[in-house]
């Protein structure tokens, strides 16, 4: 089958079986195009809120289609590939986490996102990369126990000075390729370049940025601007949409390391696949469901 005739037929299937197709924006071009709705996690996480379809495809990683099946336990969730997990989401073990909160009890524990069902349900508030320094600034705690990455938290420590923030050694294996050396050497190839970047980066490439945002914030930015020349500091795949949305413009990757090989699993057959029924259906048991609810409750309500 050509691309275009699987993705038709993926059309086809969508409609007949009622199927909403989400995509993460690092998703491949192909899959996106067949997506109902594409955007980052808090955008998805809130989006799958309102939705009426009986069945979901997540073309993302694990702790996505857990999200959408812990706010939507009457949908049946199917994640695009069964192997595709982030690895940030499993760095981190729950009885880890359980002596960490007795160490500082006063602490909110707040949970990026990227992490599993389980670790959820030991938490007080979940963040994402576009929500976190509103979600955190709101805190009634002046202590944060943030998880598990310690560069986002330590770029929203930098915006919220007034809170004081622990951490673990966790992180993204994608964006902590990116060096203040790769920054250097494309500002010195496109001196008239804007750098934007994902706050999963290493701190010091992060503080180097013209703008710091999640993906959707990235596009967003980029979009919006002026500006005609862009260093891209996250997945690559957000280099290849923006490309393919401004074609007048011009975006530079900022290293070629930059790739979430967990994204790219997702191929557009494993979303044919899905949509045709074969794919993993998550199940959660409703005792670690409506835990992790709870931290994930309390992001949309201080999240806006
Ligand atoms: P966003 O919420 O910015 O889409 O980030 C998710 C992610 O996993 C980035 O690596
Ligand atoms: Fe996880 Fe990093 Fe991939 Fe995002 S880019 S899904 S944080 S491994």
């Amino acid at each position: 089958m050509t691309i275009l005739e699987m993705q038709k037929e993926i059309l086809r299937l969508k409609k007949q079986r009622n199927i909403l197709v989400l995509a993460h924006s690092y998703q491949r071009r192909e899959v996106v195009e067949v997506a109902d709705y594409t955007g980052d996690s808090y955008a998805l996480a809130r989006y799958v809120q309102n939705a009426t379809a009986e069945n979901v495809v997540m073309c993302g990683v694990r702790f996505m289609a857990e999200t959408v099946k812990i706010l939507s336990p009457e949908k049946k969730v199917y994640l695009s590939h069964a192997e595709a997990g982030c690895p940030m989401a499993e760095q981190l073990d729950p009885e880890l986490l359980i002596s960490l909160k007795q160490q500082y009890p006063s602490a909110a524990v707040a949970a990026y996102i990227n992490t599993t069902a389980e670790l959820k349900t030991l938490c007080d508030v979940c963040v994402t990369s576009s929500s976190a320094e509103r979600i955190l600034s709101k805190l009634p705690q002046k202590e944060i126990l943030f998880i598990p990455d310690i560069n986002l938290g330590r770029y929203i420590e930098s915006k919220l000075p007034e809170k004081k923030f622990h951490f673990i050694q966790g992180g993204c294996p994608t964006h902590v390729r990116a060096t203040a050396q790769d920054v250097a050497r494309m500002r010195e190839l496109h001196p008239d370049a804007l750098f934007l970047v994902h706050p999963e980066c290493r701190f010091e490439v992060v503080q180097k940025a013209d703008y710091v945002g999640s993906t959707s914030g990235i596009m967003d930015y980029a979009k919006q601007s002026a500006a005609t020349e862009f260093i891209i500091g996250t997945d690559n795949s957000i280099a290849e949409h923006l490309q393919y949305e401004c074609p007048q413009k011009k975006f530079y990757p900022l290293s070629k390391d930059l790739v979430c090989h967990n994204m790219k699993l997702t191929t557009l057959p494993d979303v044919l696949n899905c949509c045709a029924g074969e794919g993993e259906e998550i199940m959660l048991s409703e005792e670690v469901r409506l835990a992790a609810k709870k931290c994930i409750d309390r992001m949309i309500e201080l999240g806006g």
